[in-house]
């Protein structure tokens, strides 16, 4: 039998649509990159089992959708959530601004552990925001942020792993057992704006 603790996070993937985060998420838990877009309805979600140290930690990670009219859906999942991982497409100048207002959004329902990813690094020919600009937005906002392509692969595993870092780093071992230990109630943030209501998707998924 292990010895191992057991936790569950909860993450959420956030970003405009078509960035990547679908991929992202299939790359890091199926290994599997998809050609086509087929734009997320409402919220998805997959599990990962990992092991960190001492820790034997059960990832649930919430696709959302990146399309404005499901805005308020992502929005309600906030709740409880114990990290996000904010993707925009480095080929993209306005998916940036995107990233932006939803780390902004974020920023009024709690206290959240954060990544930023720049996705599809492999298409570097086609960059549209500039490195120096995202350093230095990063060093702002004091979110680590990583160059990722779920085509390649390229630092996908790393990102999950630095957000998973992050909320170990950020709490203490206490800490982490009564908030997040499989036997007790999972508490992430709290809320402090809008109640999150209870969403039914196309996919059958729910929280
Ligand atoms: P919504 O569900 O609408 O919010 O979109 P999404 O952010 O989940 O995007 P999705 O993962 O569906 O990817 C959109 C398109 O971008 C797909 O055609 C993917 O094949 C492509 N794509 C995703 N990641 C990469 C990448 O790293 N490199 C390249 N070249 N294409 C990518």
């Amino acid at each position: 039998m292990s010895n191992l603790q057991e936790l569950k996070f909860k993450i959420l993937i956030l970003g405009n649509s078509g960035v990547g985060k679908t991929s992202m998420l299939l790359k890091y838990v199926d290994n599997f990159f998809p050609q086509t877009h087929i734009a997320t309805i409402g919220v998805e979600f997959k599990t990962k089992i990992i092991t960190k140290g001492k820790y034997k930690i059960t990832l649930n990670i919430w696709d959302t959708a990146g399309q404005e009219r499901f805005k308020s859906i992502t929005r309600s999942f906030f709740s409880g959530s114990t990290g996000i991982i904010f993707v925009y497409d480095i080929t993209k100048r306005e998916s940036f601004s995107g990233v932006r207002n939803w780390i902004k959004d974020a920023e009024g329902y709690g206290k959240f552990d954060r990544v930023l990813c720049g996705n599809k690094v492999d298409l570097e020919v086609n960059r549209n925001v500039k490195l120096d600009e995202l350093k230095e937005f990063s060093i702002k906002q004091k979110i680590d942020y990583l160059e990722t392509s779920a085509k390649t692969g390229n630092n996908i595993y790393q990102a999950f792993d630095k957000l998973v870092d992050n909320i170990i780093k950020n709490r203490t071992e206490d800490e982490l057992i009564r908030d997040f230990g499989i036997k007790s109630k999972p508490r992430g943030v709290t809320l402090t704006k809008n109640k999150p209501k209870v969403v039914e998707t196309k996919s059958g998924c729910c929280k």
